[in-house]
């Protein structure tokens, strides 16, 4: 028998007349098409500034119905404005508004305006954040030998600003916007940024880690109190920018320069928008350190050895 009336023929022939409908089943998943991109309208807490700027950016690009972008600093606010105005070719309407996400007048001021201008919100990313880059001890002022009461007390007021800026953030714009989010949008998503930190335990991360963390778990346990909104929870490794010149303990980079050896931004920005496309849960990226984590419990050491190479840190003898 030629192989062109086998029954091999007859499967390729039928795998080319489902390949239409399978391409088409797959689009029906995605949530660009039950909430077309026209009518998203996109709210980016930590925009001033990498990713979230970048963020900014894309979804400028993309043609949704509008952008929100936030940040502290007014004057970076105006820029990131100026730059999605130039990169929306669909008339994507722009909201600049400068706040602490950790504040809860800030908030409630953005909500007001939102709800005012947009009728609601459809996603929310909360990519703003600070970073703290010293072992515990150094941050307390002692390597060795017992530690003072000011120095305990210092550690308090750094761990304060961390927690204010990982997680008292996040918390506060949660309970801001999960109620409209919930109320109206048909499909709602939130993405939060947190960081691979949270799954993988780093030295000179103490700080870092644990309030980035203390987040992850917030959004983690609010996905389940909340299953008619997506979440997205995206842990990034080192990502080029200029993250570490936040450091609340006044602390410097260790490790590789991350302008040279970290993640693009591009790349995040789009990785986090096709996580929200396809509604994936949890982002690891590159999705390695996701089996990686995993090995953390059955072979701590290992990871240990490997967070301590690449943060060249040496535990006090
Ligand atoms: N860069 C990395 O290597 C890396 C790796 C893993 C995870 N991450 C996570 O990625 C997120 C974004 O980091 P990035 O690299 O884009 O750093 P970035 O350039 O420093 O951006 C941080 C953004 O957060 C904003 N922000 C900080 N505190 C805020 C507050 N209280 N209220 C409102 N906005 C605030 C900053 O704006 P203002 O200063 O204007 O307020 C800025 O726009 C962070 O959550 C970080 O933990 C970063």
């Amino acid at each position: 028998m030629s192989p062109l009336n086998s029954p091999l023929r007859t499967y390729l022939l039928l795998a080319l007349a489902m390949a239409p409908l399978l391409t088409y089943l797959r689009r029906r998943s995605r949530r660009s098409f039950k909430l077309p991109r026209k009518d998203e309208r996109v709210l980016i807490l930590g925009a001033s500034s990498g990713i979230g700027r970048t963020l900014a950016h894309q979804y400028a690009e993309l043609g949704v119905k509008g952008v929100c972008v936030v940040g502290r600093r007014a004057d970076k606010i105006a820029e990131v404005v100026a730059e999605c105005k130039a990169c929306t070719g669909s008339g994507t309407e722009i909201v600049g508004i400068a706040g602490d996400f950790a504040e809860v007048e800030d908030m409630v001021k953005i909500r007001t305006q939102l709800v005012l201008q947009w009728g609601g919100l459809d996603t929310m990313i909360v990519a703003a954040g600070v970073s703290a880059l010293r072992p515990l001890m150094e941050v307390a002022g002692a390597t060795s030998g017992n530690v003072g009461p000011e120095g305990i007390q210092h550690v308090v007021n750094v761990a304060g600003l961390a927690t204010r800026g990982n997680y008292v953030g996040p918390l506060v714009a949660a309970v801001t916007f999960i109620p409209v989010l919930q109320d109206t949008s048909r499909h709602p998503s939130i993405l939060l940024v947190n960081s691979l930190a949270s799954a993988i335990p780093a030295p000179t991360r103490t700080l870092y880690a644990s309030t980035k963390a203390a987040s992850l778990h917030l959004y983690q346990a609010l996905a389940i109190e909340h299953p008619a909104i997506a979440f997205t929870h995206f842990l990034p490794s080192t990502v080029e920018g200029d993250f570490r010149a936040s450091a609340v303990d006044g602390g410097t980079a260790r490790e590789a320069d991350p302008n040279k050896t970290g993640l693009k931004r591009v790349a995040v920005a789009r990785r986090c928008l096709s996580a929200i496309e396809r509604g994936e849960k949890n982002v690891f990226m590159p999705w390695a350190m996701g089996p990686a984590h995993l090995l953390y419990w059955v072979w701590p050491s290992l990871l240990e050895w490997r967070a301590s190479a690449k943060y060249q840190f040496q535990a006090p003898r």
